[in-house]
């Protein structure tokens, strides 16, 4: 398993067509779930340095938080209840510009301005969501769906 990752520069669709060959490469051999997730989120952080990037996994009626990078954000989420809350029941991928201006949106830190949320399917149930936010507006678009999609799609072992 390679060990370090190598940052590139480059639009953001290089940055990604360089970065997934390294997280196959983190993921190769190893089939515990936490470990994955783990590196997968350091892995997206360090290559984009967003503000948080990780993991909330379904538990029941509920996303419990799971491996992520950045501040500390809350536990629990309800189906239908935020951005995350509303990817998993919609069961696609959520774009949001501005979280003020996005219904119910839970504010785990007032620093997040726009997100995605992208859901992890396993035999055709969500099983887990991957939760990107940004200090910045309108941070996301169509290209970081492509291609976080492609990323949770990786994942040897669910
Ligand atoms: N903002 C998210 C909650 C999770 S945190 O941002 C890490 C939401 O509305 O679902």
């Amino acid at each position: 398993m390679a060990e370090d990752l190598t940052i590139h520069n480059g639009s953001k669709q290089e940055q990604y067509e360089l970065l997934i060959p390294q997280i196959e490469g983190l993921l190769s051999g190893e089939t515990n779930l936490i470990a994955n997730l783990a590196n997968i989120s350091a892995a997206l952080k360090e290559q984009f340095n967003w503000w948080w990037v990780g993991f909330y996994w379904v538990e029941n009626d509920e996303l419990v938080l799971g491996p992520f990078q950045g501040p500390v954000a809350c536990t629990r989420i309800k189906k239908g209840r935020g951005v995350c809350g509303g990817a998993w029941e919609k069961g696609e991928t959520l774009i949001v510009k501005d979280v003020e201006q996005f219904p119910g949106h839970i504010a785990c830190s007032s620093a997040s301005k726009s997100e995605i949320v992208v859901p992890v399917y396993h035999e055709g149930k969500i099983v887990g969501v991957l939760d990107v936010d940004s200090e910045y507006l309108d941070h996301f678009d169509e290209v970081d769906k492509v291609y976080l999609e492609k990323i949770v799609g990786l994942l040897p072992s669910l």
